[in-house]
């Protein structure tokens, strides 16, 4: 099985009035084809390990490695792009833009990756399919239910096919039922050539993956489930 993400010595420190030491020389080995839990409790640095590895905040220090390649922070643009095509996010609040409909907000992350918008609208009405949501395409985020907006989401983060999906508490803000159905669909999601991290306080969603990570004193310590 190949490492799809490797981390090696990474740190951050947020730097305040005081300097707050999160993560500490995180050593860590991501495998294609599993689906990983990340836990720990409030204030542990769960969030801030999924915005290393989405690559929207910098490490203090430390490397991350995409398949043996190792990712330059100080390369904006390369980054977006790389993003773009291999990175699918999924947020707690579903972070849809409020002025598109569900449709919209899919196809704008295909174009965003630089396909053709009739390409881009066909493959965004097939996901939304699949993800249930066929006759909602017209809908506008205030006109979805929560968990309805988690499926445009998830439609939204999967569109360009990425091999990395990083999901922050997905199911954080939705009922027991729809949460396990939330859930269900994003672990369907996990194939051969994908990968996929969610950080949860959900105990009973973390004994369903392949690891469980418990974030410990600013470093990751592993569970097979
Ligand atoms: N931009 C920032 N500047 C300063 N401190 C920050 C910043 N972002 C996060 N922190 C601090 O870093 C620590 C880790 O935060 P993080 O959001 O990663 O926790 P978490 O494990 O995701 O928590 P939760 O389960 O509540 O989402 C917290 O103590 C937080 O206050
Ligand atoms: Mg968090």
């Amino acid at each position: 099985m190949n490492n799809l993400i490797e981390l090696s010595n990474l740190n951050k420190i947020f730097i305040a009035k005081k300097n707050l030491r999160v993560l500490k020389k995180i050593n860590f080995k991501f495998k294609s084809g599993k689906i990983y839990s990340l836990m720990g409790p409030s204030g542990s640095g769960k969030s801030t390990l999924l915005n290393l590895i989405s690559l929207i905040d910098k490490p203090s220090s430390g490397l991350i490695k995409f398949n043996n390649k190792q990712i330059d922070f100080d390369n904006n643009k390369e980054n977006d792009i790389f993003r773009s095509n291999n990175i699918g996010i999924i947020y707690q609040q579903d972070n849809l833009l409020p002025d598109f409909n569900a449709l919209e907000n899919v196809y704008l992350a295909s174009l965003a990756a630089g396909n053709k918008k009739d390409f881009a609208i066909n493959k965004s009405k097939k996901i939304l399919k699949l993800v249930g949501l066929s006759n909602r395409l017209d809908h506008y985020p205030n006109e979805l239910s929560g968990g309805e907006k988690q499926r445009v989401s998830i439609a939204r983060a999967i569109i360009n096919e990425p091999k990395i999906i990083l999901a922050d508490e997905p199911t954080g803000s939705l009922d027991k039922k729809t949460s396990e159905e939330i859930f269900a669909l994003l672990k369907k999601q996990v194939n051969s050539n994908r990968l996929i991290i969610f950080a949860t306080h959900n105990r009973f969603f973390a004994k369903k993956s392949d690891y469980i990570l418990e974030m410990v004193d600013g470093n990751i310590k592993s569970t097979n489930v």
